[in-house]
């Protein structure tokens, strides 16, 4: 298969880019590197078939269209983004222009170039808005209500997708992702706590937990998140799924697993809560068990020491 996946120097995008090529497919990258890294590809650019391309643009660049038409993908994986709520509530426009008119950009190239499908790195944690204690966790059915710009952009594209899919016949999934964790990560995106205190744990400072620390989020591994994705390629037409584990994890049980792994144990340090945060969040992953055949396998403990792992090399190197 030839696939061009965006945001590809990205934590997810990257390790999902390491994917294709191990299984001998033919990957192009789109990426403007302004969260991603060339480190991150480092082995995606070692690959000895050559299967590789990075090409170095702005997804709100209208040249994109021609980029994609021209490398003519099968498959269009897109998940760059600016994907911190914060940053999309100060500044929506610039938050727009990137997760709307950037995604915009990409389904028009995907159309052009006659692309079979784009699979979309949508937000499980953000479209639906506060959900209901009862109905946790959050099904595909569940209305969408963002509460963030960032919420509202996924939203938007995946009514893009469906209108595309009725008017161009161009197949698309929506992966509503939980808050993905794993190496790699990025300590602004959904799951930047499990970074932020793998950095502190290693080093030995004190971590932090913001209120009464029981609010509780559906941490889902990075290599289970891109196995999604892969299946996803070939399964689950027009269809938004819920990439997640169901299980709620809340920050203090977060941090306990966190340092037994890093065998710490020192305890964390109380801070005042932080005005406006999710109280809970999970995900019900039954339709991607039935439409992909997908289940997550990575627990927290295991999950924790790769990340653990991956930032000790990365500061000793
Ligand atoms: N990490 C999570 O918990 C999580 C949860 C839900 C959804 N997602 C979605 O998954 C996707 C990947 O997220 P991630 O966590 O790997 O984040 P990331 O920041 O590591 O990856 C995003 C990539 O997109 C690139 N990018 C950003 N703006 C760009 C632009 N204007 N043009 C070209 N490239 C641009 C960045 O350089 C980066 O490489 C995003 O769409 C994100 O919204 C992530």
């Amino acid at each position: 298969m030839r696939a061009l996946v965006t945001g590809g120097a990205g934590f997810i995008g990257s390790t999902l880019v390491d994917r294709l090529l191990a299984e001998g497919h033919e990957v192009d990258v789109v990426d403007d590197l302004s969260s991603g890294s060339m480190a991150n590809l480092a082995d995606a650019r070692a690959n000895p078939d050559h299967r590789f391309n990075f090409h170095r643009l702005d997804i709100r660049d209208g040249a994109l269209v021609e980029l994609i038409e021209r490398r003519k993908p099968e498959v269009v994986f897109h998940l760059a983004a600016q994907i911190d709520v914060r940053v999309s509530v100060s500044d929506p426009v610039h938050d727009a222009m990137i997760n709307v008119i950037g995604s915009l950009h990409v389904l028009e190239g995907a159309r052009r170039a006659g692309a079979r499908k784009v699979v979309f790195a949508s937000s499980g944690g953000t479209i639906y808005g506060a959900v209901a204690d009862e109905d946790l966790p959050a099904k595909e059915s569940h209305p969408q209500q963002p509460l963030s710009p960032y919420g509202i952009t996924k939203k938007v594209v995946g009514d893009y997708l469906f209108a595309y899919r009725e008017l161009h016949q161009l197949e698309f999934t929506a992966l509503a992702l939980a808050n993905v964790y794993g190496p790699r990560q990025d300590p602004h995106g959904e799951a930047g706590v499990v970074a932020i205190f793998a950095g502190r744990l290693l080093r030995d400072e004190p971590c932090t937990i913001f209120g009464d620390g029981a609010q509780t989020r559906d941490y889902v591994f990075v290599d289970d998140v891109v196995d999604a994705f892969v299946r996803a390629a070939h399964k689950g037409d027009g269809l938004i799924i819920n990439i997640g584990t169901g299980i709620e994890t809340s920050v203090n049980e977060l941090y306990a697993t966190m340092a037994r792994v890093a065998q710490v144990d020192r305890p964390a340090v109380s801070a005042e809560a932080r005005p406006g945060e999710l109280a809970r969040s999970s995900l019900d992953a039954s339709r991607a068990e039935m439409q992909l055949g997908w289940t997550p396998w990575t627990d927290l403990a295991a999950g924790s020491a790769a990340v653990l792992e991956f930032f000790r090399q990365r500061d000793a190197g």
